[in-house]
């Protein structure tokens, strides 16, 4: 095994530990992504209910011109994608720059080098002469591995990956990223509005089960590379939307008293304890301004589906 691999499985496994033996047990989400989970979550963009792809989708094709037009396309710049995915809705942007002729390279960063490989593919089919430069690994070791430039860094953050973040969390990621970039660089993000609870819910929770399967694969990936026992049967997936707090969370429930082993140790579950997988917070138009205001951040222009569901913002770094 080379020193990445092995890295990368300690930092999993004390990751998992940690999470299980938590008062509250959880399990990060980051690591829902190996190559089955990347092909669920590919399934989930299709779903009739997951309407956040559709309606990303639905701005970018409407508004590629103005969106060019915010970037600047007067300058070279360099978009960095983290967490781009397959690519399946920043490919009608880059499409559409690159046919305007605009002077931009391409750098998506993943955490799946499964995904990686599939959008470069695509890229190399669908858009030959892109300049595309990918990087495989954490948001910020991305961020801190990627030499800097004197373009203009434009920061892609899209699919709402930053509701993958409580309140908080969310302040000290935006925080953390503004600390990377000049004076007028950008950042454009997919961000999920409040709405009907039941249409948030529902995108959770779709009838043909392919969000619980999603969920559970992450006990599978620990039993195959973490030396689990765990038995998926026995486990519930509950999301919950709270219309408070803008918080979609997804649980795994026990539905018995069990004990799992993940690498040497064994960790007791009781029946209905509950294992907490993931948040995706929504938010309002209000909050989205406090957010830009407490991390450093100028608000440039905002973009919206037509019945306003979803938003695709433009902040600049103050200086
Ligand atoms: C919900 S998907 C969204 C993909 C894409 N942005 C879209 O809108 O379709 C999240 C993506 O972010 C990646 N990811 C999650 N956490 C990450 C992290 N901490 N660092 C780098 N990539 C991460 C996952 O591998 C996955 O491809």
């Amino acid at each position: 095994m080379s020193k990445e691999v092995n890295e990368a499985v300690s930092s999993f496994l004390e990751d998992v530990l940690e999470g299980l033996k938590a008062q509250h047990k959880y399990l990060p989400s980051k690591y829902f992504y190996d190559e089955v989970g990347d092909g669920l979550f590919r399934q989930i963009m299709h779903m009739e209910e997951y309407y956040l792809t559709r309606k990303e989708l639905e701005i970018f094709e409407r508004e590629k011109q103005q969106i060019l037009e915010v970037l600047g396309r007067d300058q070279p710049f360099r978009i960095i994608e983290l967490g781009a995915g397959d690519g399946l809705k920043t490919k009608v942007l880059l499409r559409y720059f690159q046919e305007q002729k605009t002077d931009f390279t391409y750098t998506p960063v993943d955490i799946s080098g499964n995904v990686l490989e599939i959008l470069g593919d695509n890229l190399k089919s669908e858009i030959p002469n892109l300049k595309f430069d990918p990087y495989e690994g954490d948001y910020f070791d991305a961020l801190s591995q990627i030499s800097d430039s004197h373009e203009r860094e434009v920061i892609f953050f899209l699919g709402s990956n930053v509701g993958n973040f409580p309140k908080e969390e969310a302040v000290s990621f935006l925080f953390g990223l503004r600390q990377f970039l000049k004076p007028n660089d950008l950042l454009f993000m997919g961000i999920d509005l409040k709405k009907d609870p039941s249409k948030i819910l529902a995108a959770y929770n779709d009838k043909e089960g392919i969000t619980t399967n999603f969920n559970l694969n992450l006990l599978d990936r620990i039993n195959k590379e973490l030396n689990g026992d765990f038995n998926r049967e026995l486990f519930l997936h509950y999301p919950y939307y709270n219309p408070h707090t803008g918080e979609c969370k997804s649980y795994l429930i026990s539905k018995e008293d069990q004990s799992i082993r993940v690498g040497d140790e064994i960790i007791p579950i009781s029946a209905w304890e509950a294992i907490f997988m993931e948040i995706s917070k929504k938010y309002n138009e209000t909050q989205i301004l406090e957010l830009a205001e407490d991390t450093g951040f100028k608000p440039v222009a905002s973009f919206y589906d037509n019945e306003k569901w979803y938003a695709d913002i433009v902040w600049e770094v103050k200086s």
